[in-house]
């Protein structure tokens, strides 16, 4: 199968959270798998891609507006990445550093519109250009969730109608709202199916792709049941389309994502060699951050948002250490500038008890995977969540609430083969409750160590997940008429 995803991340090449690890290693696996991925993303300027090098492919125009737009397709060959990676560059929209923020301001880019619209329809009109349409089109999260509603309704794209569309929701809180007026810019479809790009008088991307999409998946089971509930406004949208949902586990890529030969450790590790590495790991992070390594050290890595619930955070350093409870915390991540403010305060007051780097820093985390003892995950809401996979690979254990995908992967250590600490309400007793009972783990030398090996051998790699995809696509095809 020829499979093309779509979509507005892809690591390395740009990557703001999970949706980029996911683009980039799914490809590759089914890849492995016998199949043929690939992967369309815009032509940003960041750091990995202003250094690699591209083949020039296709040069073409597009209308948007009423105009006519030029824009260009390179390719970065399949050897650098597992996959071919196919980049879009609109001039004035994607030659910028930032994926949707602007770096400079910290405010998102004042175009989203424009930039994603203008995106889709290009990458549509390339793949309509090409002699080999796609066996399936991939897409994910609203920025690429137009993608299906014009291969279905737009008159220029009429040979997609018969190619199977999936859209995965990474984030079902991110809709992309816009005004009713801006289905002007899409290339032109039967206005009597005007109200398909609607929800709520406005048109939303998200509800266009879902209605559209032949498959809509999320990135765990739990996740899914949790959207047809409470999907922010969309939720009656969902239920009326269940039929065609589905919740696929994401995974993680091993190949990069592991202790042995991860390049940005301090020191390489294996179950095996779990207590040295680790310790070894652990002492150059607490240097690194100003923290003691003799106490157990408590993690948070992500976006300091209200979904990941970062806003607990302080709290619950104040709460540990007012109550005298033996451990260090350390907190790499930006996001919220109030949260911001608040952390570097409390780095002030709690000096050598709590330390961050407000930060978006790929290596660092690596270090603090392989480093910390355990990794807190408080979130209020978690489509699947993946830093909990990353940590149990480095040998840290999880402190997660019970939701989404974290209630999916993690099971509790009182429970039958449990390896993580779980809390079920989203409150500040619960979770000084979970630390505490992470301390006493920690202080229990032989069940510590013990734990530490089992979860670093489970496998949460996107071998299991791959094949699920796969059958899904499958089953699509045989749909076709
Ligand atoms: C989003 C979700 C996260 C998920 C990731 C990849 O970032 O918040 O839970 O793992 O997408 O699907």
């Amino acid at each position: 199968m020829n499979i093309t995803h779509i979509s507005a991340e892809c690591y390395p090449a740009a990557k703001a959270g999970g949706l980029g690890d996911v683009v980039g290693a799914l490809p590759k696996y089914l890849n492995k798998a016998g199949d043929e991925a690939m992967v369309v993303l815009p032509y940003y300027q960041t750091d990995w891609l202003k250094e690699i090098d591209t083949d020039f492919i296709y040069e073409g125009t597009f209308p948007f507006d009423g105009k006519s737009l030029s824009f260009s397709v390179c390719r970065v060959e399949k050897k650098v990445l597992g996959f071919e990676l196919y980049l879009i560059s609109i001039p004035g929209r994607f030659d910028r550093p930032g994926i949707y923020i602007d770096p400079w301001s910290g405010h998102p880019y004042w175009d989203e519109m424009e930039r994603f619209f203008s995106f889709q329809i290009a990458a549509l009109e390339w793949l309509n250009n090409r002699q080999n349409k796609p066996d399936i089109i991939h897409c994910h999260d609203h920025h690429t969730a137009l993608v299906p509603f014009m291969m279905k309704e737009c008159f220029r794209f009429d040979e997609f109608k018969e190619i199977p569309s999936v859209l995965t929701i990474h984030n079902g809180e991110y809709q992309g709202k816009y005004p009713a007026d801006v289905y002007r810019t899409l290339p032109a479809f039967n206005l009597e199916n005007l109200g398909i790009l609607e929800w709520d008088k406005q048109v939303n991307c998200l509800a266009a792709g879902i209605k559209t999409a032949w498959k809509v998946t999320t990135v765990s089971e739990g996740y899914m049941q949790e959207l047809l509930d409470d999907c922010n406004g969309l939720e009656h949208l969902l239920r009326q389309e269940e039929q065609k949902t589905a919740g696929i586990v994401n995974g993680i890529d091993v190949d990069v994502w592991n202790p042995k030969t991860d390049p940005l450790l301090e020191k390489n590790f294996t179950v095996r060699s779990i207590v040295k590495g680790k310790d070894l790991n652990k002492h150059a992070l607490c240097d690194q951050f100003s923290v003691p390594a003799d106490r157990p050290l408590f993690a948070f890595i992500g976006r300091l948002v209200r979904e990941k619930g970062a806003d607990m955070i302080p709290d619950l350093i104040t709460t540990c250490h007012n109550r005298g409870i033996e451990a260090s915390f350390i907190v790499l991540g930006t996001g919220d500038p109030a949260l911001h403010d608040i952390l570097r305060k409390l780095v002030d007051t709690h000096v050598g008890y709590f330390d961050s780097r407000l930060e978006y820093n790929e290596k660092l985390a690596h270090q603090i995977y392989a480093g910390s003892d355990f990794l807190m995950m408080p979130s209020r809401v978690e489509p699947c969540g993946l830093n909990q996979f990353y940590a149990m690979r480095y040998g840290t254990i999880p402190v997660v609430r019970k939701t989404g995908g974290l209630a999916d992967t993690v099971i509790d250590i009182s429970e039958p083969n449990g390896y993580g600490i779980v809390f079920k309400n989203f409150n500040l007793e619960e979770f000084v409750e979970s630390v505490e009972r992470g301390v006493d783990v920690f202080n229990q030398k032989e069940l510590f160590e013990k734990n530490r090996k089992e979860i670093m051998k489970l496998d949460f790699s996107w071998n299991r997940s791959t094949e699920k995809y796969i059958e899904l696509y499958k089953s699509l095809i045989s749909k076709q008429i």
